[in-house]
């Protein structure tokens, strides 16, 4: 166990080197956050916040223990999360699509330096203002980053708001955080009007949620245009967390994203909550007619979710230890059938993930969040080509301008 982990730990980090090299390093210069000087401005105020959160017992931990106590059926609980095995070798290198088709020419780090040098900065208020008043944001600021990326590249096309758009897709029913990019747009306009996309303001409020969250920080290159196509069947079609790894990989694989990058970036399920919808079919599930929960779940934790989760419209954390810490914990939880979505257990019971969720959640958390920021600028990079050049700069990151 612990020399197959130094293994996976020292092949991962090779893998990345050869990355990192493939791309002359350009966009994969992640830098931690104790490098990183004065770009967030209230990171006293918000390291004073996070100390107090994460001192005593994680609310799960409190509830879970509780119900520890009580005695279980405990011969029905068995560790059952290498059983789907099959005999596939793990493969971490898998060819990516996009590779031949780099942002490189297309972004750059100093983009706005003379166009609207402000423009980071009124992210980083707002972002932090609206954090400040609710924390469950910076997740949810993430997340929609995510679902932008995912369909047609990162270009805005998830805040269009019209009528059959991605947003009104079922996918993204529980998408939140659309009002802080519209105030963060609504100031730049004022600042540097049609200069800045929302694509962009999306892509650094989400690197600035992260920081906030206690994550990493990285460097954003700028340059994206906001898409004018946007519907609700291509948003379906981003997984919802009861697929199977095979198609996670193709789908991160068809946006130029690896294996590897597939489990670094679920690790931002260390924060942020699912609502009970997401979850309820691995309790309700009829194993073998008797009613059981799903068996890649810790028994004490089926327990936990099938009493707060009556209600599909009910959260629950995604990270049921350390819900408001960004780190490892994440992985640590898969090794402890303590994963809270399919996808995310899943992680764990196929020889192509498991391997990497082991380094991660073996190695030190700054080693996770180091490859989160460099997994993080890769999706924050997915371009398409044809998307990008037939793009705008929108003046209201909701709606195409209206001269089109
Ligand atoms: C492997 C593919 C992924 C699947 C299947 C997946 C699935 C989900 C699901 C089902 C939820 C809960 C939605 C709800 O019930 O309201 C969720 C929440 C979340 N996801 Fe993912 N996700 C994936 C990848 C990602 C990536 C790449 C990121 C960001 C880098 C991300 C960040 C988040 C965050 C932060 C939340 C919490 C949102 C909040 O608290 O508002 N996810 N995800
Ligand atoms: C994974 O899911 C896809 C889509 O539902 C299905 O076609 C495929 O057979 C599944 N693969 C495995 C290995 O279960």
């Amino acid at each position: 166990m612990k020399s197959s982990f130094s293994f996976v730990f020292l092949l991962i980090l090779v893998l990345q080197l050869i990355l990192a090299s493939a791309h002359n390093g350009k966009y994969e210069r992640a830098t931690y956050h104790d490098n990183y000087e004065g770009a967030a401005q209230n990171d006293q105020n918000y390291d004073d916040q996070d100390q107090k959160q994460e001192k005593g017992p994680a609310k799960y931990d409190q509830n879970y223990k509780q119900e520890r106590e009580q005695p279980q059926n405990d011969q029905n609980y068995e560790q059952e999360d290498r059983d789907e095995q099959d005999d596939h070798a793990p493969s971490l290198d898998i060819p990516t699509l996009l590779d031949s088709l780099s942002s490189d020419d297309l972004l750059s780090f100093g983009h706005y330096s003379k166009s609207c040098p402000k423009a980071e900065s009124i992210i980083n208020k707002h972002v932090t203002k609206f954090v400040k008043e609710d924390r469950t944001l910076a997740p949810s600021l993430l997340r929609l980053h995510f679902h932008d990326c995912a369909v047609y590249g990162c270009d805005g096309s998830i805040l269009l708001n019209h009528k059959g758009s991605e947003r009104t897709a079922e996918a993204s029913k529980s998408l939140r955080g659309f009002e802080v990019i519209d105030a963060i747009k609504a100031e730049i306009e004022e600042e540097c009007p049609r200069t800045v996309s929302c694509a962009d303001i999306l892509t650094a409020a989400s690197r600035d949620a992260t920081f906030l969250l206690g994550g990493p920080y990285w460097d954003v290159p700028y340059g994206r245009t906001d898409g004018k196509v946007s519907i609700d069947r291509d948003a379906d079609l981003v997984p919802m967390g009861r697929e199977n790894i095979t198609t996670l990989i193709e789908f991160y694989q068809s946006k130029g994203l690896n294996v590897l990058d597939l489990v670094i970036l679920s690790g931002a399920h260390t924060i942020g909550r699912a609502t009970c919808g997401s979850v309820q079919h691995r309790l309700y599930n009829n194993y073998a007619g008797i009613g059981r929960p799903d068996e890649s779940l810790d028994y004490g934790y089926a327990n936990f979710l099938t009493r707060k989760c009556r209600w599909a419209s009910e959260y629950v954390d995604l990270d049921a230890r350390t819900p408001q810490a960004f780190d490892n914990v994440y992985y640590k939880n898969l090794q402890g059938n303590l994963g809270l979505l399919t996808t995310d257990q899943s992680l764990y019971s196929d020889p192509r993930t498991s391997p990497i969720v082991d380094a991660l959640a073996d190695g030190p958390s700054d080693f996770f969040e180091h490859q989160f920021a460099v997994s993080m600028t890769k999706l924050g990079n997915i371009l398409v080509p044809t998307v990008h050049d037939g793009g705008e700069i929108r003046t209201k990151c909701y709606s195409v301008n209206s001269n089109n």
